[in-house]
This record gives C-alpha cells, sequence and structure tokens, in this order.
C-alpha cells in the first residue's frame, strides 16, 4: 500500500482533467467502480493480518472520500460551466426590433376602423358601441321610423324568431318590442343620448345586419356613427368635420367633398357625402376628377330623436353621420370586390393585410 500516494495523484489529476460530465464519469468508474483501481485494492484487505488491514483500511477509505470529494467538486465546476455556455448561447437581445411581419395580418376592417378612430380621436370623438341584438324601439321607432314607415322595407331586416317581447311599451304600434339585429349603427345614438347629459361627441365603429348579399352587399357588414349633441352645434360643424375626416382618411388635402341633399328620418336637413373622383380606362382615382362617388349619409338629428331621448331640442342640437366601413376601405385600398372581405381567404389577407405593430396615428400618418 506504499504506492497509495501515488495513485491519489493519478486519480485527482484524472479527475481534474476530465472536460465534460461523461469524461468525468469515466474517470470515476475507474477510480470507484466495481473494477475500479481503490476498488481492487479494497478487495486485497482480506488478506492482511489485523493490524495491518486495519491501517490499509483507513487508508484506503480516506483515499475513496477524497477521490468522491474531487469528483464531486470538478462536477459541480463542469455543470456550471454549462450552464454558463447554454445562458450565453440562448441570450437574447431585447433590444432588437421584434419580427412580426413575417405571420398574421390587421384584416382591413381593423385596420379602417384603426384609422378612422385616429383621425375622429384627434378630433376629440370617443367610441362608444352598443349590442348587435336590438328592439324594435331603438333600431326604428325612436329613430323617427314609426311601424309602417316605408324606410323599414329599405333595411332589408333579420328579425329575431320568437314573439314580440311584451316591453314597455315606450312605441306602441303594430310592432311591439320585436328583437332585431341591428340594420345600421344609428340606435346607439338613442343609447348614448338616453345614458347621459349632452354635450356629446361619439363615434360607434361596429356590425351591422341586413338580409342582402351581392357582389356589393353581405348580410354583415359594417358602418361607423357619428353624433355630436352641443347647445350651439351647426350644419357648419357638420360640414367641417366631414370635409376634414374625408381628406385625413383618403390622405387628400385638395379632395373635393360634396354635399347632396338627402333625406332620412332620424336627420333634418339630411345630406349624402360624394368624394371626387376620376374614372379612365376602367380604373378608378380617389381625388379631382369631375365625377362624384357616394359615402356616408348624414343630417342635423331631427328634434323629435332628441325629445325621444329626454333631450331638449330647444335647448340642444347636434349632427349624426352614417358611414360603410367596407365600402371606404374598398375605396382608399382599390379592392374591387366585398365578398372576399368574410372568406377569412389567406392569399387575400396576405395581400391586402396590414403590418400588425404599425397602427395608424395622425402623426405618423395613416
Ligand atoms: N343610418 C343611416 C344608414 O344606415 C346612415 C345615417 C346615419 C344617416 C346618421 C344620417 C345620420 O343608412
Amino acid at each position: 500500500m506504499e504506492n497509495l500516494d501515488h495513485l491519489r495523484g493519478a486519480l485527482i489529476e484524472e479527475v481534474a482533467a476530465a472536460a465534460d460530465l461523461d469524461a468525468l464519469e469515466a474517470a470515476r468508474v475507474r477510480a470507484l467502480g466495481r473494477k475500479g483501481r481503490v476498488t481492487q485494492l479494497m478487495k486485497t484487505l482480506g488478506g492482511l493480518d489485523p493490524e495491518a488491514r486495519k491501517r490499509a483500511g483507513q487508508a484506503l477509505n480516506a483515499l475513496k472520500g477524497e477521490i468522491s470529494q474531487s469528483i464531486e467538486a470538478r462536477k459541480a465546476a463542469l455543470s456550471a460551466a454549462a450552464l454558463d455556455a447554454r445562458l450565453g448561447a440562448e441570450r437574447i437581445d431585447v433590444t432588437l426590433p421584434p419580427r412580426p411581419a413575417a405571420r398574421g395580418h390587421i384584416h382591413p376592417i381593423s385596420q379602417t376602423i384603426e384609422e378612422l378612430t385616429a383621425i375622429f380621436g384627434e378630433m376629440g370623438f370617443s367610441v362608444a358601441q352598443g349590442p348587435h341584438i336590438e328592439d324594435d324601439f331603438h333600431n326604428f321607432t325612436a329613430l323617427n321610423i314609426p311601424p309602417e314607415h316605408p324606410a323599414r322595407q329599405e333595411h332589408d331586416t333579420f328579425y329575431l324568431p320568437g314573439p314580440p317581447r311584451s316591453g314597455s311599451g315606450t312605441e306602441g304600434g303594430t310592432e311591439g318590442e320585436r328583437l332585431v339585429l341591428r340594420t345600421h349603427t344609428s340606435p346607439v345614438q338613442i343609447r348614448t343620448m338616453q345614458a347621459g347629459q349632452p354635450p356629446f361627441r361619439i363615434i360607434v365603429p361596429g356590425r351591422t345586419f341586413r338580409a342582402d348579399s351581392d357582389a356589393t352587399h353581405s348580410p354583415m357588414f359594417h358602418q361607423v356613427e357619428g353624433l355630436v349633441v352641443d347647445e350651439a352645434t351647426h350644419m357648419g360643424h357638420l360640414k367641417g368635420t366631414l370635409i376634414e375626416f374625408c381628406r385625413a382618411f383618403f390622405g387628400l388635402a385638395d379632395l373635393p367633398v360634396r354635399f347632396r341633399p338627402s333625406y332620412f328620418p332620424f336627420t333634418e336637413p339630411s345630406a349624402e357625402v360624394d368624394i371626387g373622383c376620376a374614372r379612365a380606362d376602367g380604373q378608378l382615382r380617389i381625388g379631382a376628377g369631375g365625377d362624384w362617388l357616394e359615402i356616408l349619409g348624414c343630417g342635423m338629428i331631427h328634434p323629435k330623436v332628441l325629445a325621444n331621448c329626454g333631450i331638449d331640442p330647444d335647448k340642444y342640437q347636434g349632427f349624426a353621420f352614417g358611414m360603410g366601413i367596407e365600402r371606404i376601405a374598398m375605396l382608399k385600398y382599390g379592392m374591387p370586390d366585398l365578398r372576399p372581405f368574410f372568406d377569412a381567404d389567406l392569399r387575400w389577407l396576405r395581400h391586402y393585410g396590414f403590418v400588425p405593430l404599425e397602427t395608424p396615428s395622425m402623426v405618423r400618418g395613416l
């Protein structure tokens, strides 16, 4: 056993030289494994006399302990180094710009809503919402469209199945409180005015429903409503607001905008708004050009509508407008057909979709 010091040196050197956990395990097996060098020496103890066996046994146990310790120490060092290497390799630089554009696009409807919210937001409008399922009162009667009014036919209304609810009786008439899918966003005018006190300055982007389907009509489509009520609101405010909106939305500072007299039961006077365009070689170009495209309906809120919402029409007046979101999106982005908006065709979405992080804002441009 006199060469134990020599053996200790050799084994500890082997452990220290192990470059990774596998090499370390091999070194351990060579020293302490079943056929390892220390284990082999242990087996020779039986042939010694008791005194010598005791000394040799103690010496071998001490050696075994030392080797085990140096293996544990080496293991800890190797594990720490491995973790360091992994952390180094997997480190991410959070200051690098993200790359979301590779997958997923913002739908043109969402994009257009973001854009018009940015424009009207800067003018001081806030966004309001209302239910898709409406009662007859909010969708029609309160908007000065009584039962039997021809405007009800023009709306191609989806009526919900089931008998009319026995309602509060606010509206009377034969229609009761029949539930409908709202045919326009105008009922949110009513809900907003019923719920609060003037002044109001809101826009309402949202879904609307009419039983109509072809290349330019979808049974579900989107509108944005606008409502402004205050003590001195007049037609000049309506015109200024909408001209400014059209020019900002289409990005043309000199876009011609025309107000053409029209009729809606809930506004008086009423107008439809046209924007200038040019049609040449089957191409449509928005801007000055001698032709006109209708894009929205508007007017001064009918005094009866204000009164229906408990607002004194002698003290308050205001204007409202309603616009089809698909339509203005199609015009702005040159989309020829309405139907693909709701086909969920990835090729169309990749082509017409928008990059997610490029949020529209008036400061950066739309
Ligand atoms: N609600 C009307 C429509 O759907 C649009 C409109 C809204 C007109 C507000 C005037 C004022 O056609």
